[in-house]
C-alpha cells in the first residue's frame, strides 16, 4: 500500500503525546516510514492557531511532538521531518486555493458543524466564537497535502473528511488548469483501533483521561492503577474484550502474550490488580529505551531544531516547485 509512495501526515502540537496518540497516529507513521518511498511529517503548529494562543504551548508541544517521533525510531533515513510554520509556501498555497474551493464545502466540514451545533444548542448566534481559521482550516490542511504530491495520507478517522476534500479541492483545480496536482488518498492505518483511556471512554485530551506516552516510571505504574474497571472479585472470570487493561495491553504485546493474558481474564483467578501490574510492566518495558532517547531530546531542544531546520529545508525545495507551478497556471 505504501511501496513507491509519498506519504505525508501532521499532527497538531496542542497538548503532550499520549497512548492514543502512540498507538493511532505516531506508531503507524513510523512504521509506514520504512516502506513508503519518502514521508513527510510534520508539525502542524499553523493548524493549531485557530484554538490555541498560549505561543509557549504550541512551542512545547511542537517539541514534545517532533521528539516523540524521534524517540519511536521513525526511518530518518527516508523521513522529512519538519515544522509547518517554517514553509512559508504552506500558508501561499492555501490561500490561492481558497480561489478555487466551494464555501459550501467548508459550511460541510465535521468540525465547523460541530462548533455551529453547539452555539445553536446554546441558543447563541450559529457562528458565535468561530474564527475563520476554524473556517478555512480544511482549505490549510489541503495545502499541506498538495505541497509534496503526497500520495497517501495515513490519518485517524476523525480527518478522513479533510483529506477527503484535499482531493475535492485538487480535482476542481486540475480541471480548470490541467493536470498540475496530485489527488491523494487517505488511509486509515488498519490496526488504529480507538484506545481507551482511564476512564474507559475513548483516550483524549478533551476528557482528561489520558496517559503520557514517556511519564516517568513511577507516574506511568501510577496512572495504570488508576484504570477504573468493574467490581468483579480475583476469583470471577472477566471479559477480555471489555476491558481497559486487555485493550491496552494487546496493543503493546505480542500475539503468544495477548493470547495468554486472554486465557487468564477467561478463567477466572486474577484480579485487576495483577492485570494492572502485568500492564505496567509490558507498557513500560516497550517504552524505557524510547522514554531515555526522548528525555534526552527535550533536555536538548538544539538538536531537534537542528533536525526540523534540515527538514524544512528539503522540504522547501518540492514546495517550492509545486509553488511555482500553481502560481503559473494560475496568473501565466
Ligand atoms: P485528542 O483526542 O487527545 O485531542 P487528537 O484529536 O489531537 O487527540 O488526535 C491526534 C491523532 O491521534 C489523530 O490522528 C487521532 O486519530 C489519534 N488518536 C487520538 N486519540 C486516539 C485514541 N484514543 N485511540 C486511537 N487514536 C487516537
Ligand atoms: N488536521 C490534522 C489533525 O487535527 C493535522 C494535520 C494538519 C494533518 N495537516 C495535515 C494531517 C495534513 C494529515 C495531513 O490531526
Amino acid at each position: 500500500m505504501f511501496e513507491g509512495k509519498v506519504s505525508l501526515t501532521g499532527i497538531k502540537p496542542t497538548g503532550t503525546p499520549h497512548l492514543g496518540n502512540l498507538l493511532g497516529a505516531i506508531m503507524p507513521v513510523v512504521k509506514m516510514s520504512n516502506l513508503a518511498k519518502k514521508t513527510y511529517v510534520f508539525v502542524a503548529d499553523l493548524h493549531a492557531l485557530n484554538a490555541v494562543k498560549d505561543i509557549k504551548a504550541i512551542k512545547e508541544n511542537s517539541y514534545e511532538v517532533a521528539a516523540t517521533y524521534l524517540a519511536m525510531g521513525i526511518n530518518m533515513e527516508k523521513t522529512v521531518l519538519f515544522r509547518q510554520s517554517d514553509i512559508p509556501e504552506v500558508p501561499q498555497l492555501s490561500s490561492l486555493l481558497m480561489n478555487v474551493t466551494p464555501k459550501g464545502l467548508m459550511n460541510r466540514a465535521h468540525a465547523y458543524k460541530a462548533a455551529v451545533d453547539k452555539n445553536t444548542e446554546k441558543g447563541e448566534d450559529p457562528d458565535a466564537g468561530i474564527n475563520m481559521g476554524l473556517y478555512t482550516y480544511p482549505i490549510l490542511m489541503a495545502a499541506d497535502i498538495l505541497l509534496y504530491k503526497s500520495d497517501v495520507v495515513p490519518v485517524g478517522q476523525d480527518q478522513k473528511q479533510h483529506v477527503e476534500f484535499a482531493r475535492d479541492i485538487a480535482g476542481s483545480f486540475n480541471y480548470i488548469y490541467g493536470d498540475i496536482l496530485t489527488v491523494p488518498e487517505p488511509v486509515i492505518p488498519p490496526d488504529a483501533a480507538s484506545v481507551p483511556g482511564l476512564d474507559g471512554r475513548k483516550m483524549s485530551k478533551s476528557y482528561n483521561n489520558y496517559i503520557p506516552i514517556f511519564t516517568d516510571e513511577k507516574n506511568l505504574k501510577k496512572l495504570i492503577m488508576r484504570i477504573i474497571t468493574d467490581s468483579k472479585t480475583p476469583e470471577e472470570p472477566k471479559d477480555p474484550d471489555d476491558s481497559t487493561i486487555f485493550q491496552i495491553y494487546r496493543a503493546f504485546a505480542s500475539d503468544a502474550e495477548i493470547a495468554e493474558l486472554r486465557a487468564k481474564f477467561e478463567k477466572g483467578g486474577m484480579g485487576y490488580g495483577e492485570a494492572k501490574q502485568i500492564l505496567f510492566e509490558k507498557v513500560n518495558a516497550c517504552l524505557k529505551e524510547p522514554r531515555e532517547k526522548y528525555n534526552h531530546l527535550i533536555s536538548h531542544p538544539k538538536e531537534i531544531d537542528e533536525i526540523l531546520a534540515a527538514g524544512a529545508a528539503e522540504a522547501r525545495v518540492e514546495a517550492k516547485k509545486t509553488l511555482q507551478s500553481v502560481l503559473s497556471a494560475m496568473l501565466g
